[in-house]
């Protein structure tokens, strides 16, 4: 196969897009990509100061050093979880990755601040990845609005975006249906979040970072069992190679037909939320925020 602009040797073939590029117009193929899925849902401007949430996952530093590159301000934060074979790891694979793109970091130690998962996940009752999601939200958006950045980025790709809109679709769970999207604006003490890698599969992010020469961290979490949203995943690979282009249009058309068909009046709007007793955040259940929450199981003498 030869590169759909230049005609040399492709190396990387886009059934999606029926072409195949070679390595250096694959790059900018993926660069446009990315700027069109900031400018065309208008995640930021030059002028932001975007905080980076970095696992370690070749997601997240694919995003970091491309928005780098097209020269946007950009700091990256790591959250620490302080799993034993696999933090160390991911946090050293971060901290190489900003060191040698001049990228500055904040890390949070989910030890140093008293909650390190492991102990999290010996002491509540219920599925250590949703209080874990919690717990890196509530890091990622009070670590921006403390230090002042004006947007949060994640490094979800198309893939997890189709997945977890498939997900709330078959459940018809109208309230995510109403906000789910590259673009969540500010508000109520929430920083403003965006996810510029919308466009792009997690086979282009791949690419991308095979071609950039990025080290990641490949190990899957140690505590994840068969996520459903990778059964989810699975068959929306199915699809997408009998129907090549399913992906991007489903997204897209949820996001120019489908989700405005959801948005929730201003009296169906959820509860309305006050700062939390303990520490400030924002929670609708008018007392300790879900965090707190955690923090004041683990207070509790073991049973
Ligand atoms: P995941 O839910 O693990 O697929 O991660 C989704 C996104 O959340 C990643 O692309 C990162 O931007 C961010 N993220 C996940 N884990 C961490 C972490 N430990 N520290 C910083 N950001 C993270
Ligand atoms: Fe949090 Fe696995 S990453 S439980
Ligand atoms: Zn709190």
């Amino acid at each position: 196969m030869k590169c759909k602009i230049c005609k040399a040797t492709a190396v990387v073939a886009l059934r999606s897009h029926h072409t195949g590029f070679c390595a250096d117009c694959f790059l900018k193929f993926f660069s446009r990509q990315v700027a069109k899925g900031i400018e065309s849902q208008g995640l930021f401007t030059h002028s932001d100061r975007i905080l980076v949430a970095l696992s370690g996952g070749k997601d997240s530093l694919a995003l970091a050093l491309e928005l780098s590159r097209q020269g946007y301000d950009v700091t990256g934060l790591h959250i620490d979880l302080d799993i034993p074979g696999s933090s160390p790891a991911a946090r050293a694979v971060v901290s190489a990755f900003c060191a040698k793109h001049g990228i500055p970091l904040i890390i949070k130690s989910m030890a140093e601040e008293g909650m390190p998962i492991p102990l999290v996940k010996a002491r509540l009752n219920r599925p250590i990845c949703s209080a874990c999601g919690k717990i890196k939200r509530y890091w990622f958006n009070k670590t921006a609005l403390d230090m002042g950045f004006t947007a949060l980025a994640t490094g979800h790709n198309l893939d997890d975006e189709v997945a977890r809109l498939f997900s709330n679709t078959i459940r018809w769970d109208a309230a995510y249906l109403s906000d789910q999207g590259p673009l969540l604006e500010g508000e109520d003490g929430f920083a403003r979040k965006v996810k510029p890698l919308w466009r792009l599969t997690e086979f282009e992010t791949a690419n991308y970072a095979f071609l950039m020469g990025i080290n990641h961290h490949i190990d899957p979490c140690p505590y994840s069992g068969g996520a459903t949203f990778s059964i989810h995943k699975q068959l929306w690979q199915e699809l997408e190679a009998a129907m090549p282009g399913r992906k991007i249009d489903f997204y897209q058309g949820f996001l120019e037909r489908g989700r405005p068909a959801f948005a929730r009046r201003d009296a169906e709007a959820g509860l309305p939320v006050r700062p939390c007793t303990a520490c400030g955040y924002p929670t609708a259940s008018g007392g300790l925020c879900g965090v707190c929450r955690i923090r004041e199981a683990l207070r509790q003498p073991e049973a």
